[in-house]
């Protein structure tokens, strides 16, 4: 099945499909029939991490895929994330080729910096402080991360690199301080978040922007019942019986309508099939003007007890 995903294209000339799979929360148990199921019906972007622990499943989809020839390598764009345990310049290159050998690929096409800031190296991925809250290491600079991204770019282990959850001024000391400028940002971005500045700034220095949790992320850990429900919205309602789609439709499509690249996650078949069937329609400037309007700076991903930090990218307006 081929799906007409348009193509965004980076600074450096390379381009990233619009549309791809997210693997956050995707159990291992369920995530390799999920991602041989999404490149069947025309995924061919997968959003990965290290952090997901769950890359050697999502690893044993692509090899399937390719070894029963239904795609080729070339054909899939694969994201992977230095997770913030390997923020100093020389873990960077370790980190990507644990996950490159996790995967079973030889490069992905994009490694991003998960987190602007770094927690105590070591083989946990979550180590805490003594209050429990996550240990960062505050001697690390995520510009000395990016000199170890330069490096595993140089070698050719990936394709392209950038950046998550960083700020204006991050961004901007980023591309002030760098060799190599970030091609993308991936950020929350849905219509509770909409990102309008953040995504206007990054947008105007040649960032590509990937938006995460676009559906608000009902499965986040930290949910609790009766935090209001993105896709639940009567106002997506309304705009989805428009176009007859359903609210997650209109919410991924809201992501591509405003010029970005949009990862939804899921596992179950059925909504792997809904969130692609949204390539025959388009949003009105009017509806995504409307949507705009629903935006009440509710972040859902904020990483709990780093507030504190210097690096935190949250506490300034964006
Ligand atoms: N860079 C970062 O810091 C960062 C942070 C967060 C996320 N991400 C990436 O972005 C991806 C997406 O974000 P997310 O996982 O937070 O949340 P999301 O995609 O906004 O929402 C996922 C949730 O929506 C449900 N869902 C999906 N399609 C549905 C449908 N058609 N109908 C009803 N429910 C549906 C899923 O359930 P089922 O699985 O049961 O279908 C799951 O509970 C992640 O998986 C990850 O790859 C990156």
């Amino acid at each position: 099945m081929a799906l007409n995903v348009p193509k965004l294209k980076f600074q450096n000339g390379n381009e990233i499909p619009a549309f791809g799979l997210g693997t956050w929360k995707s159990r291992p148990g369920e995530v390799t029939e999920a991602v041989k199921y999404a490149i069947d019906v025309g995924y061919r972007h997968i959003d990965c991490a290290t952090a997901y622990e769950n890359e050697k499943e999502v690893g044993a989809a692509i090899k399937a895929k390719i070894a029963e020839g239904k795609v080729k390598r070339e054909d899939l764009f694969v994201t992977g994330k230095v997770w913030n345990n390997s923020h100093k310049y020389e873990l960077v290159e370790p980190a990507l080729r644990s996950t490159l050998s996790d995967l079973g690929l030889s490069y992905v096409d994009l490694y991003l910096i998960h987190w602007p800031y770094a927690y105590r190296a070591g083989p946990e991925l979550f180590p805490k402080n003594a209050e429990g809250n996550p240990d960062i290491d505050t001697d690390v600079d995520y510009l000395e991360t990016w000199r170890g991204m330069e490096s595993v770019l140089a070698k050719g282990l990936t394709k392209n690199i950038g950046v998550c959850n960083f700020n204006s001024e991050q961004v901007d000391r980023l591309l002030a301080n760098c060799k190599v400028k970030p091609v993308a940002i991936q950020m929350e971005c849905h219509p509770y978040l909409n990102q309008k500045r953040l995504s206007d700034f990054c947008k105007q220095r040649g960032l590509v922007v990937i938006a995460f949790s676009p559906l608000g992320s009902p499965d986040r850990p930290w949910a609790k019942p009766d935090d209001p429900k993105l896709m639940d919205d009567k106002s997506l309602i309304e705009v989805g019986k428009k176009y007859k789609k359903t609210p997650v439709q209109v919410l991924i499509r809201y992501q591509i309508d405003r010029g970005h690249a949009v990862i939804p996650k899921s596992t179950i078949k059925s909504e792997i099939l809904e969130n692609a069937q949204i390539f025959d329609f388009k949003l009105s400037a009017e509806d995504i003007a409307y949507i705009n309007t629903l935006d009440c700076n509710g972040r859902i991903c904020p990483q709990f007890g780093c507030e504190w930090n210097p690096l935190y990218p949250f506490n300034i307006p964006f």
